[in-house]
């Protein structure tokens, strides 16, 4: 698979890349750039040697249905994915001018593309515009493959959804004998997610602590983990789904009833690898100015009451079982961490991955967790912070495989 360095002749030729600028805002503010910076080195080596770059990227959901069921509702999403605040940002970091085309095609678009001199940037607007992206509609990855030279993937956190932008295109360029190649951060996501799925021996103890909400969305990576890791550690909501599959009293809990039975055939199919909470913080209200919070031992949680963090027994017991592994994955908060009362369980499990630094393999799956970490202040002692959560799990789910990245193989 060629990387960017390897795309050593393009001056003056067009390169699309597929870059994930999904970044959190609120009023139109972006919340967090961080995608947008991890996005720089490719962008920047293309620059260096006189390509001509035409980004893309999607923001947000854009459920297309709505623009007949309810126009008022797609017409804010429409308004909420506008890309043009993460060209200013662009343009802030990469210190020239970004280019925005506010279309998807036509004219605006081919002519911006057109007029491009050596070192020119310009993004286009949200992939997601388009009815056909996710559907990887072939007119659609043809067309936008008709614009350019050679293709660059970046964008990791979106290389688990077979898209048009994410797909078609490079499948559209390969075919015409055209060359596309990975980009830095897909290049680094790569190398670091596979050690997590290619498991050496020197990487022994392996522990995968998960969390969140649902057992539903991890069943996948949970069955993957299990022939992999030396113990998964589970907390966070989902933790509550074990609980009450083992019989205990869960209260008002997120409990999904639909998995109780998968829950108890994992944790026979574990043979002791699942270590799950020992007590719970618990609240009678999700509103911090109305409820009262108490811990208490898991399997007690009354009703009226639901769980919002790992106790801090649980914290210790997680703390000591992270402190013997080599390598960590780690996906899903422990709790409530936007509210500071239910932060404790999440700091634990940062301090306790941090306290390896230099010991142990430390990987941090995107996502909450990513988010928690950062806000928390423990990145820098992460060997690595994936930008993709969805992404991550699925390449540990399917053993080093995504769409979005083996399309640029043979
Ligand atoms: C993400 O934020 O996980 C990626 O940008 C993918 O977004 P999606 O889940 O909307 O495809």
């Amino acid at each position: 698979m060629l990387t960017v360095k390897d795309l050593v002749d393009v001056k003056g030729k067009k390169v699309l890349v597929r870059v994930d600028f999904n970044v959190p805002l609120k009023s139109g503010e972006i919340r967090d750039d961080n995608r947008i910076v991890a996005a720089l080195p490719t962008i920047k080596d293309l620059l260096a040697k006189g390509a001509r770059v035409v980004l893309f990227s999607h923001l947000g959901k854009v459920k297309h249905k709505l623009a007949t069921e309810d126009p008022e509702k797609f017409a804010k999403q429409i308004k909420d994915g506008n890309l043009a605040p993460v060209a200013v940002r662009l343009a802030e970091l990469l210190g020239q001018p970004v280019n925005f085309v506010p279309e998807t095609r036509g004219e605006a678009l081919e002519k911006a593309v057109a007029d491009m001199k050596d070192g020119d940037v310009v993004l286009v607007q949200n992939t997601r515009y388009e009815k056909g992206e996710e559907k990887n509609d072939e007119e659609l990855g043809k067309y936008w493959a008709s614009l350019g030279d050679a293709f660059v993937m970046d964008a990791f956190g979106s290389a688990h959804r077979a898209h048009a932008s994410t797909y078609g295109i490079p499948a559209n360029l390969k075919a015409a004998g055209k060359p596309v190649a990975m980009g830095y951060l897909v290049e680094k996501e790569v190398a670091n997610l596979t050690k997590c799925v290619d498991v050496k021996d020197e990487n022994r103890p392996y522990v995968a602590i998960l969390g969140g909400l649902k057992v539903s969305d991890k069943i996948k990576v949970i069955d993957s983990l299990l022939g992999k890791c030396d113990k998964i550690i589970i907390g966070g909501a989902m933790a509550y789904t074990f609980a009450k599959a083992l019989g205990k009293q869960t209260g008002d809990s997120p409990v999904e009833l639909d998995q109780l039975d998968y829950a108890i055939n994992c944790l026979a199919k574990a043979n002791g690898k699942i270590v799950l909470p020992v007590d719970s913080m618990i609240g009678d209200n999700f509103d911090p100015e109305a409820r009262t919070t108490v811990t208490v031992a898991e399997g007690n949680i009354p009703e009226g009451f639901q769980g919002l963090d790992i106790g801090p027994k649980t914290a210790a017991l997680f703390a000591d079982e992270i402190s013997k592994a080599k390598m960590i994955f780690w996906n899903g908060p422990m709790g409530v961490f936007e509210q500071e009362e239910f932060q404790k369980g999440t700091i634990a499990v940062c301090k306790a991955i941090a306290a390896l630094e230099g010991k142990a393999f430390t990987v941090c799956g995107g996502g909450d967790s990513a988010a928690a970490v950062k806000q928390f202040g423990y990145k820098e002692s992460f060997s690595h912070v994936s930008t993709g959560g969805g992404a991550s799990l699925e390449m540990i789910e399917n053993n080093g495989h995504l769409p979005g990245i083996d399309v640029l193989g043979d």
